[in-house]
């Protein structure tokens, strides 16, 4: 299910329509810009959803209709407002150890069969992609730890990127309320969050935990300076937005930047398509391998 699938829990369901018109041609070129610029893949279905949306972005930029609208996105590349739009259009729901079994890969896969050339000093890279709030790269960070407490003095380093800033300064600050790390396994809190204090309404990530993680701001559609090659990749919920070549595109970027034996995971309702289904290996639920022997 994509975000355009669902209400947004904040949209009043009757909220006046058709005091600014929202017309075929708007829809379009909304559509094509979202497209051209992000990969998001808006069809005309969606056209309802995509109004009760943006409409709200209309009244807060003080647009008077869609088309000066789109004029203020598409005449400036650095405008604030694209990533609103951004946001508007997708969900950054996400959640501690979201499918679990790719964190166990992780160990099993990638970390366990390199524990003593790790300690050795050798280098271990890790992408999350797409990273929304930062509870999946602080899930790879626990897994990490829970295998090698070592960690922090090894060369072991966690990207994370997102294309939205207003959702990477909450990653950065690792603050989460207390009933949203529920999805955390008892016995890691005590290493996942600053000394627990019962019953606070915020829990802080450990500090041991956020060293390990570097985050950037990334539009997954443009170039991406990033060095490679990763040991794993995770890049995951992000794909549904976009269309069939796009996805198929994105997978072959990601298969050419794993190492040897390195891990692509995606999300759940995603499917390896195009070059990369040929390329890489299935190695579990939505969980794909370069051939080869690791590092
Ligand atoms: C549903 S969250 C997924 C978070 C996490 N990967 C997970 O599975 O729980 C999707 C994230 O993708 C980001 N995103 C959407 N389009 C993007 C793009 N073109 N480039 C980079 N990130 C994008 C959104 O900002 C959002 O934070």
């Amino acid at each position: 299910m994509t975000a355009l699938h669902r209400a947004h829990p904040a949209e009043e369901p009757d909220e006046p329509r058709g005091e600014i018109p929202f017309t075929k041609a708007d829809f379009a070129r909304i559509a094509a810009f979202a497209h051209r610029e992000y990969g998001l893949n808006l069809q005309e279905a969606k056209k309802d959803l995509v109004y009760s949306r943006l409409i709200k972005r209309l009244r807060k930029t003080g647009c008077p209709d869609f088309a000066s609208y789109c004029d203020q996105l598409e005449g400036d590349p650095n405008s604030p407002e694209r990533v609103e739009l951004i946001s508007a259009l997708t969900t950054n729901v996400t959640h501690f150890f979201r499918e679990e079994h790719h964190f166990r890969l992780l160990t099993e896969l990638i970390l366990k069969p390199r524990l003593d050339k790790l300690r050795a000093g050798q280098r271990l890279r890790i992408w999350s992609a797409g990273c929304s709030a930062g509870q999946e790269p602080y899930s790879m960070a626990a897994t990490i730890f829970d295998t090698l407490p070592e960690a922090p003095r090894m060369n072991i380093r966690i990207l994370a990127t997102d294309i939205d800033p207003a959702i990477l300064a909450k990653a950065r600050a690792a603050q989460y309320p207390a009933d949203e790390i529920k999805g955390v396994p008892d016995r890691l809190r005590g290493l996942m969050f600053e000394r627990d204090s019962p019953g606070a309404s915020t829990q802080q990530v450990s500090a041991r935990l956020r060293g390990l993680v570097h985050f950037a701001e990334l539009n997954l559609m443009t170039d991406w300076p990033v060095r490679g090659p990763f040991d794993a990749i995770f890049c995951r919920n992000v794909a549904i937005y976009f269309d069939k070549p796009t996805q198929a595109r994105l997978w072959q970027r990601f298969a050419a930047l794993l190492a040897p034996g390195g891990l692509l995971c995606i999300g759940h309702s995603e499917r390896l398509s195009g070059p990369a289904a040929d390329q890489l290996a299935t190695a579990g639920i939505t969980a794909y391998r370069r051939p080869g022997a690791a590092p």
